[in-house]
């Protein structure tokens, strides 16, 4: 068969789908990561790393892998880690579907669940205590170097240099970060637009702490929470580069799960709510511009994982969210 492919072959050059019909403005445009083999953009960093990790011999054969992670690249490390042979743990937060929680477990990966405040630290203290090789995708450089060498190239390509404005939430920041780093090397006016959970910290880092140049910087504790999984964070990680960032938006978790339900609606795309936070602000963006104007964004996971919160009726009941649907 000239045409088949291994199965971890297929990560990466997803299709970009066309959004312009939800602005009144720009053109609007959205890169299908839930089409990776994982479904989620997960796929990318979690090949890179390992393959990293095993041409500098810091990972070895029979050796164990730790990943914390906010569900998608435990998803994707499993993935990988039970074609290439590796014992796998995952460490995840009590905030993470039941959805993603079955599928890391469906690769014969272990799983731990701790609470929210502590998963990063638990994994980092579990692999330095056993000397396991540790994913670190909230610090590992090779996290946003994946995006700067693949999803960054794609959008340029895929938009023939046309792209104008860039919008995309973070977790750990590697594919804002990678991504706007080869974008604004292209084309320094790229604009880029973080959208950020609102009640997660990094909005308040960014224009309290970054753009006044105090690095002590510390917001007010909060006791306020939010649904969305894989998007904000309490503080900035090492892959968050504020550099390449030229504003931050606040988006709630009404406005990101009436998106993903629209997107449903009128696009037939089922998509996580991190899509919704994403496809929400960059409207708000394209709406300001000029249709000729290229906003693009990332679709970054399959709704498939989130059946039982977003898309479920009593859990939008239960969280006050209001839909068309219940
Ligand atoms: C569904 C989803 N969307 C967006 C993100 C954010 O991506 P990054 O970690 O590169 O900032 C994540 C990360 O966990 C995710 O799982």
């Amino acid at each position: 068969m000239a045409n088949a492919s291994k199965f971890i072959d297929l990560i990466g050059k997803t299709p970009l789908v066309d959004l312009t019909s939800l602005t009144r403005a720009a053109q609007l445009y959205a890169k299908c990561e839930f089409l990776n083999p994982s479904f989620s953009m997960k796929d990318r960093i979690a090949k890179y790393i390992l393959e990293m990790a095993e041409a500098t011999n810091q990972l070895k054969p029979d050796d164990t892998i730790v990943c914390s992670s906010s569900g998608n690249t435990g998803c994707s490390i499993a993935m990988l880690g039970a074609i290439k042979g590796y014992s796998v743990i995952i460490v995840v937060s009590d905030k993470c579907s039941m959805e993603k929680q079955n599928h890391i477990k469906s690769f014969n990966a272990t799983l731990i669940v701790v609470d929210e405040r502590d998963y990063v630290e638990y994994g980092k203290k579990l692999a330095q205590d056993n000397d396991y090789f540790d994913v670190n995708q909230y610090d590992n450089p090779y996290n946003p170097e994946t995006y700067y060498k693949t999803l960054g190239p794609e959008i340029w390509k895929e938009t023939n240099g046309k792209i104008t404005h860039f919008v995309m939430t973070g977790s750990t920041f590697g594919c804002i970060s990678g991504t706007a780093k080869f974008l604004k090397e292209k084309k320094q006016a790229i604009q880029v637009t973080l959208a950020d959970p609102l009640y997660s910290n990094i909005h308040s880092y960014y224009y309290n702490g970054y753009l006044k140049n105090n690095p002590q910087y510390q917001p007010v504790a909060t006791t306020q929470s939010y649904l969305i999984e894989g998007a904000g964070k309490q503080k900035p990680t090492q892959c968050l580069d504020f550099s390449v960032i030229d504003e931050v938006l606040q988006v709630s978790d009404q406005e990101a799960i009436s998106t993903c339900h629209k997107l449903a609606e009128k696009e037939g795309l089922f998509v996580g709510g991190s899509s919704g936070i994403n496809v929400f602000a960059a409207t708000i963006v394209a709406n300001r511009l000029k249709r000729e104007d290229v906003v693009v964004t990332v679709l970054a996971d399959n709704g498939i994982k989130y059946l039982s919160k977003i898309y479920d009726p009593r859990f939008l009941t239960q969280n006050k969210i209001k839909t068309s649907y219940v």
